[in-house]
């Protein structure tokens, strides 16, 4: 069975081909980020006119890497949500026709689900059960997994996701947008130990987030700092370490309760090196395995839709026709479709 997968829900426009039996056949990406660059943040309407000049394109470049034609294709999936409504609708637009076209089925696919499931393009992939951390621009979530569809969301982020909160605090650091990287990349020049932000919420019982505070304790240091590049990378380091030890707290908290083994991080902020470091640390100190997807994957793509809509339509899942997009939609709703 091979599928055409679209990603449009924010400023990436990603499409794969993918064949069940011989993997990822190709795929393509287009970043928007030089477009918002100006703005300091997405901007959606200019998104969505973005996705609908370079859709078309990428598509036909997909198929010829892969080798195939669109009507030797069994399926086309897409991001039906969450997401920005104006962006999504190019990829569920075009995503709907085309299989309308070819004559095959069209599936809808969770953008969280999609991030989730993206380790298992990788080898060996996560065996069920396990918990994700899901963290990225949108998104912070704790999920423990039992099978496809089978998600209990333990806990998620009350204000801003991690990805937003680096965001955020990079651009009060004067970077560029998205700073996620940029203040990574900072926080390497960074020596311990010259701040100490907070790790909010870890002293109280639960699984929720809450990373706003973060950013605000970030603006308050940096008004009281001086301005020159050491202090702002120690700044860098210091942010980074707080988000990165509250995340390996609350990780380990999930595991302990669930009695679980396995942890799987996924979505843009798990291609942060410290994070990955450090969950490795806790994985190895716990007897238990962490799975990430390959850096390519972490942030928004095609291959993670096209995957997950290959097990939702081998499992015989129909196109939602309720709604063409759905920019909210809570990722526990989703049907179950069991270990793949
Ligand atoms: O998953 P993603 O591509 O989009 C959403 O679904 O939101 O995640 C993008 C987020 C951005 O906030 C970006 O700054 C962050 O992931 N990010 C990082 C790193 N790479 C991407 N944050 C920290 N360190 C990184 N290396
Ligand atoms: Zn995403």
């Amino acid at each position: 069975m091979r599928i055409l997968g679209i990603e449009t829900s924010c400023d990436e426009t990603g499409i794969a081909v993918y064949d069940d039996e011989q993997g990822l056949l190709s795929h393509e990406l287009y970043s928007q980020v030089k477009l918002h660059a100006d703005y300091g943040g997405v901007v959606p309407e200019l998104a969505s006119r973005d996705h609908v000049r370079k859709i078309v394109p990428l598509i036909q470049k997909a198929l010829e890497d892969a080798d195939t034609k669109g009507e030797e294709l069994d399926g086309v999936a897409f991001t039906q949500g969450p997401g920005l409504v104006g962006a999504l609708l190019v990829g569920s637009s075009v995503g709907r026709a085309l299989a309308y076209a070819w004559n095959v089925p069209a599936v809808g696919v969770h953008h969280m689900e999609g991030h989730l499931l993206a380790p298992m393009l990788e080898e060996p992939a996560p065996p069920f059960p396990f918990i994700a951390l899901l963290v990225s621009g949108g998104h912070s979530m704790l999920v423990k997994v039992e099978g496809i569809g089978e998600y209990e969301v333990l806990g998620e982020s009350i204000d801003d996701a991690a990805g937003e909160a680096f965001d955020k605090t990079a651009k009060l650091l004067g970077l560029d947008y998205p700073g996620g990287p940029l203040l990574a990349k900072l926080a390497e020049k960074g020596e311990a130990g010259h701040y100490q932000f907070p790790r909010p919420m870890t002293d109280r019982p639960g699984l929720d987030f809450s990373f706003s505070g973060l950013k605000t304790f970030a603006a308050n240091t940096i008004r009281d700092a001086d301005d020159n590049e050491q202090t702002k990378a120690n700044i860098a380091y210091a942010f980074q370490e707080a988000v990165v030890d509250t995340l390996i707290i609350k990780c380990r908290r999930a595991l302990k309760q669930t009695n679980m083994k396995r942890l799987v991080i996924a979505g843009g902020v798990s291609a942060n090196t410290m994070l990955r470091e450090k969950m490795q640390q806790l994985m190895a100190d716990m007897k238990g395995e962490v799975y990430y997807p390959s850096l390519g994957f972490c942030t928004d793509n095609g291959a993670m839709i096209a995957y997950a809509g290959m097990q939702r339509l081998k499992a015989g899942e129909k196109l939602d026709l309720s709604s063409p997009a759905k920019p909210r939609w809570p990722l526990d709703s989703l049907k179950k479709v069991g270990c793949g």
